[in-house]
């Protein structure tokens, strides 16, 4: 055994174990385990820190705010050099935010709104300025069953959704890699200059013998916007942006392209970005699968009617018992239960949220009555949200999306 070169090493235990129940990808997610999926294991596995209570009190005290219900309840969970940004921002020093979208379906949905949702806290909060790429490119080459103008139409329709979540006009810009390549281009130029192929075999899991130009092309062009280089048009300040700090929040999946920029950023003579990172919103079938736009009945567009979330949500996976009987008895789930999982994330009442939480637990609220808070629940955000959807106009898409300069 012990002359075993390593890659034979490798191969047999390969077929001792069993096959990882976890794959988690900006390109699939997904987990065999009924428990969903592992994200202390994630944790480990990325080499990310937890959100541990200490921080979040600092968070609270230096910027005077309470944490969000996402912090509160561990929807975004870990983090890459959170303390770097407090620390930042203690010092009076500019930062920036970086989010993105990639169009693959013509309305976002509700996974797509918690990252939006929480980049707009962070804005205000911080008052600070935000990037948002939207990524037609990704989309067609990572999608096959879209074409170009697919994708260009899904694209406009997201950012009007993006504009409804009620970003700062100001300070924020919203750009289509398409439209703005000639911006980036230096800076994906001088990533792509230091990246190796096999560096995106091994990180982003792709296939030699079918993954296409573009698909290995487009990861640098994710990481080029968490370097403030790749701004100097459009940052007024009065430092080195060099020294400047991003502070990206996003689903775990998309930890991979910025784990690289930060492998590159010394030798970009660039700051490392900085992450906080969240959990899926479930899939309305079970907590195995995130909400995608790839099965369209599991998940809940915000541009459905309240017949349609009603419909949805009273069908999604319930994790109590089959009789009314059984489940006074012994109570539900609430770790499996979709409708508990929609609640912890979008009811705003944390004492709400703990009668709901508590009364499943033992046995006095039914699945039923759970369903029908989660119906309501996310009707009105829905509901909230097409209401500013409806306010945009050109001129509104304009001022996000035209070239302009934001002030650190
Ligand atoms: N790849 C992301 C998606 O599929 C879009 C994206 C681009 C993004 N840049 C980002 C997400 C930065 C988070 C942070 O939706």
């Amino acid at each position: 055994m012990i002359e075993e070169s390593d890659e034979q090493l490798l191969q047999m235990l390969q077929q001792i174990l069993p096959p990882p129940e976890q794959i988690v990808t900006p390109f699939e997610v997904k987990t065999s385990s009924p428990n969903g999926i592992d994200y202390d294991r994630l944790v480990k596995h990325f080499g990310t820190s937890l959100i541990e209570q200490n921080l979040l009190e600092r968070f609270e005290k230096l910027t005077k705010q309470k944490a969000h219900r996402y912090l509160r309840r561990g929807i975004y969970y870990c983090h890459r050099d959170f303390e770097k940004i407090l620390d930042s921002f203690e010092r009076g020093e500019k930062f920036y935010l970086y989010t993105g979208r990639g169009p693959s379906s013509k309305s976002i949905h509700l996974g797509h709104l918690v990252p939006l949702q929480f980049c707009k806290y962070l804005q205000d909060v911080f008052d600070v300025p935000v990037v948002i790429q939207i990524t037609d490119d990704e989309k067609l080459f990572f999608k096959p069953n879209l074409d170009y103008s697919d994708v260009q139409s899904m694209a406009n329709e997201n950012i009007k959704d993006i504009i409804a979540v009620g970003f700062n006009p100001e300070k924020t810009l919203i750009f289509k890699n398409g439209e703005w390549m000639g911006t980036l281009y230096p800076t994906v130029m001088k990533i792509q200059s230091k990246l190796q192929a096999k560096q995106m075999i091994s990180v982003f899991g792709f296939d030699i013998d079918t993954a296409t130009v573009g698909q290995f092309a487009f990861p640098a062009v994710q990481m080029a916007p968490s370097f403030a280089m790749c701004f100097e048009n459009v940052f007024e300040c009065d430092v080195d942006l060099n020294s400047v700090n991003c502070l990206i929040p996003c689903a775990i999946d998309q930890d991979p392209y910025f784990r690289v920029s930060r492998d590159l950023a010394p030798k970009l003579h660039s700051q490392k970005p900085c992450l906080l990172h969240s959990k899926f919103l479930p899939s309305l079938a079970g907590i195995g699968e995130k909400m995608s736009a790839s099965n369209s009945e599991s998940l809940i567009f915000l541009s459905d009617t309240p017949p349609q979330i009603k419909k949805k949500i009273g069908k999604c996976f319930s994790g109590g018992q089959v009789t009314v009987a059984e489940h006074r008895e012994k109570g539900g789930n609430i770790e499996t239960d979709v409708a508990y999982n929609l609640l912890s994330v979008f009811l705003e009442d944390d004492e709400l949220l703990s009668h709901y939480k508590n009364g499943y637990i033992d046995g006095s609220i039914l699945s039923g009555e759970m369903k029908q808070r989660a119906i309501q629940t996310i009707q009105n955000i829905v509901s909230d949200f097409q209401k500013e959807r409806n306010k945009i106009n050109d001129t509104t898409i304009a001022k996000f999306t035209r070239f302009k300069k934001i002030q650190l």
